[in-house]
């Protein structure tokens, strides 16, 4: 990638309901609070790793942002990240947002996803321009 990008329309990029990112993410005070917060993003990767970040989000799943699979004696099945454990709880934030305590009477299996939460295929979605725009702007955030 040559193109250097325009962190202005990355902004706007990462806002549009278009490509989600703000239905997981907060950024300048913007989004949602489920995956991990990208207000000082820039400081923590550059922008090989901010790629690599989109294009492969199984590739490195970030700690304490895991996926788990939880199925219930009642066969519901709930999916999210687990804020805390204790000897009779968990605390799950499902992809909407949503705390739940799931006492573990009620949890007939549990299971760490392979894959991460963050959709696979923005890349995709996204095409070259839009995501050199995407890390021009996410590269400049804490800086
Ligand atoms: C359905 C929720 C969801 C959506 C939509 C989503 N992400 Fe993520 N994202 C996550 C989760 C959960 C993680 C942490 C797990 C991981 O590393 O894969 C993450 C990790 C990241 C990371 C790495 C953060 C770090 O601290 O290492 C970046 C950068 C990122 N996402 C950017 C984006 C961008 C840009 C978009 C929109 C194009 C987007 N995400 C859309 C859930 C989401």
């Amino acid at each position: 990638m040559t193109r250097v990008g325009t962190p202005s329309s990355g902004r706007v990029v990462f806002r549009s309901p278009e490509f989600s990112c703000v239905n997981c993410h907060v950024a300048e005070g913007v989004g949602k609070d489920i995956g991990p917060g990208l207000s000082e993003i820039g400081k923590k990767l550059g922008k090989d790793a901010l790629y690599d970040a989109i294009l492969n989000p199984s590739s490195g799943i970030s700690f304490d942002y895991e996926g788990w699979n939880l199925t219930l004696n009642s066969g519901d099945e709930l999916t999210g990240i687990v804020l805390s454990r204790t000897e009779t709880h968990w605390t799950l934030k499902n992809l909407l947002g949503q705390i739940q305590e799931i006492p573990l009477s009620e949890v007939f299996e549990k299971q760490k996803m392979s894959t991460s939460l963050m959709p696979n295929g923005l890349g995709l979605l996204l095409g070259e321009e839009k995501l050199v725009d995407l890390v021009s702007y996410l590269s400049t955030l804490g800086k």
